[in-house]
């Protein structure tokens, strides 16, 4: 049979997986090579045996390894090949005759960037795996604050070098902080994103949508949060009867803090927003706390400001009228065809952002 090298330098140089499966077949196969120097073995007198087992095993470990490297470089090769070629453009809008459709999630997103840059607000983004330090504690929820059991976390097991589990993020709250140590005051941002906690029935879903406001500037009052919120609303329901009822609450990250109830009335036996019939709650909001303020490196007595938070999936079942929060995520296409959105539906506000 061929000389150790020789053999060795066919494997490396193997052109395909196809050959490294022949290669194998030929050396270590039933009647292969190697195999039958095995078998020969047992037929040797204890010397010979002695001084050519050896030499047998250390070719047979050679070759193995050998095949199986180049086994995986090959398919290393291959998948690097495949994902060069095999690109799929997922910002092409599907046609009609495949029947894609933007689900209500990504259309509400796209009405409220409209609407709030209309409004002078950039759009920001942070991450959905975040420390504790940005999900909790630098707003204002210390380690130990009953807070941080309200809302019931996914943790994370810790890395090795990691001294803190990180979580799924709770609520997009910190992007806040990601934008005012980033680029500092003033700020006038919304940040739509998925936040998850661990709950499950018709109305809540581990994985969930907000999105958050900030404003931060010098001189901001609660009747720029107020005003804020009744344009957004008005622009969104795009109806002038929205009617705003600010109730006192607790948020950790802002004081004072408010929920924020819509007046609702009911047309056609469906009870929709606008009017004041009756209210439901639609978010929370407050005037940022000076200890956020603090914990981002600027001066509450110089900046001022105020946040709010609201589910986006809650605000698209209101305006489009779906009332079960799971079907959201079940990927039923009949579901999607119904509710979803021609993909050249793009929101305007001139055009009304429900278009
Ligand atoms: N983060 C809060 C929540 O998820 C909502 C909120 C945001 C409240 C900003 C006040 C200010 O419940």
């Amino acid at each position: 049979m061929a000389a150790n090298p020789e053999i060795l330098d066919q494997i490396a140089n193997a052109p395909d997986l196809g050959e490294v499966e022949a290669l194998r077949v030929r050396l270590l196969g039933k009647s292969g090579e190697i195999t039958t120097q095995l078998k020969s073995l047992g037929g040797m007198d204890a010397e010979t045996r002695a001084a050519e087992a050896p030499k047998v095993h250390a070719l047979r470990e050679a070759v193995t390894s050998a095949l199986s490297e180049r086994k995986s470089a090959l398919e290393v090769a291959e998948l690097d090949r495949r994902l060069a070629t095999e690109t799929i453009d997922l910002s092409l809008p599907a046609p009609e005759s495949v029947g894609g459709t933007v689900h209500p999630v990504s259309q509400v997103m796209d009405e409220l960037a409209e609407i709030f840059a209309d409004l002078g607000f950039a759009v920001a983004e942070g991450p959905e795996i975040e420390t504790q330090w940005y999900n909790f504690s630098a707003l204002n929820m210390p380690e130990n604050h009953p807070a941080r059991a309200m809302q019931d976390t996914f943790y994370l097991e810790p890395r090795e070098s990691e001294t803190e589990a990180r979580v799924l993020r709770t609520h997009t709250s910190p992007v806040q902080i990601r934008m005012m140590e980033s680029s500092g005051a003033p700020v006038r941002v919304i940040a739509p994103g998925r936040v998850y906690r661990s709950d499950s029935d018709a109305t809540h879903t581990p994985m969930f949508h907000q999105v958050e406001g900030l404003v931060i500037d010098r001189a901001i009052t609660m009747g720029h949060l107020k005003w804020t919120l009744e344009t957004f609303l008005k622009a969104f329901f795009e109806r002038d009867d929205i009617v705003l009822r600010m109730r006192p609450s607790y948020f950790p990250f802002t004081e004072p803090s408010a929920e924020v109830d819509v007046g609702w009335s009911m047309e056609k036996g469906r009870r929709v927003v606008g009017g004041q019939e009756g209210w439901m709650e639609v978010l929370g909001s407050g005037m940022v706390h000076p200890n956020v303020i603090r914990n981002c490196g600027l001066d509450p007595d110089e900046w001022q400001g105020f946040a709010f938070g609201c589910g986006i999936d809650r605000l698209a079942m209101l305006k489009y009228g779906m009332n079960d929060l799971r079907a959201f995520f079940d990927g039923d296409i009949r579901w999607l065809k119904h509710y979803g959105f021609r993909a050249l539906d793009v929101p305007t506000l001139s055009g009304g952002v429900g278009a």
